[in-house]
């Protein structure tokens, strides 16, 4: 395990947690968008993702979170994992996915999540409960016996890390913190911070 590199202690983390029984396979976070008037908002996602390019969360891009994305490309996640006493923040810029991936993404999430996905103008209101499931019930005769391709307005997200932080769990509050920065693609840079 290479200290130096918060992605592995990430992926190691992650994986830990997932062996003690996390639920969503360790990928729920919090995520922190901010309205161009600097007003927060925070939304639990999955992140489903995760390698030295960034941390991928997929969304519709009609959303609350992706208006905030797009005015203000900037994010914030937070995972805690109480199975292992560790938590991560992550923050940094984010940009949409490329399509290719996000198409790769959609093409493997189960059938009625991606008719789910035509379905659901999110963040918008709706009538009710049973326009949404009239809409599901059209959406699948028009794909009925085909490929479900990905709505235009549905993707990814990817935040390119530029401070994650490690924080484990100590006994007397004396926690262990360690934040590791970097300027673009640059060395991370480790400090330890009082917990
Ligand atoms: C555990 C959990 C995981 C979720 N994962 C996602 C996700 O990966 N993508 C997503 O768009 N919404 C996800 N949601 C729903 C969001 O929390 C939120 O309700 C939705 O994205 C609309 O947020 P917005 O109006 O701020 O854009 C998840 C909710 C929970 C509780």
């Amino acid at each position: 395990m290479n200290e130096t590199d918060p992605i592995a202690l990430f992926l190691d983390a992650r994986a830990r947690a997932v062996a003690a029984g996390s639920p969503f396979d360790g990928t729920a976070a919090v995520l922190a968008t901010a309205s161009l008037d600097a007003a927060p908002s925070v939304r639990w996602v999955l992140v489903k993702e995760v390698g030295p390019e960034g941390f991928h969360v997929y969304t519709s891009y009609g959303s609350r979170k992706a208006a905030e994305l797009e005015q203000n490309p900037r994010a914030a996640l937070a995972m805690h994992w109480p199975e292992i006493g560790e938590q991560y923040r992550v923050e940094g810029p984010v940009e949409r996915a490329s399509a290719e991936r996000s198409d790769a993404y959609f093409a493997s999430r189960p059938r009625e999540s991606q008719i789910g996905a035509w379905a659901s103008p999110q963040s918008q209101p709706i009538a009710s409960r049973d326009d949404l499931l009239a809409r599901v019930r059209e959406l699948e005769a028009r794909f009925e016996g085909s490929p479900v391709p990905r709505p235009p307005e549905w993707g990814g997200f990817v935040l390119r890390p530029l401070r994650i932080e490690r924080w484990v769990n100590g006994a007397a509050r004396l926690h262990d913190r360690w934040v590791f920065e970097r300027q673009g693609d640059g060395p991370w840079k480790v400090s330890r911070l009082a917990p």
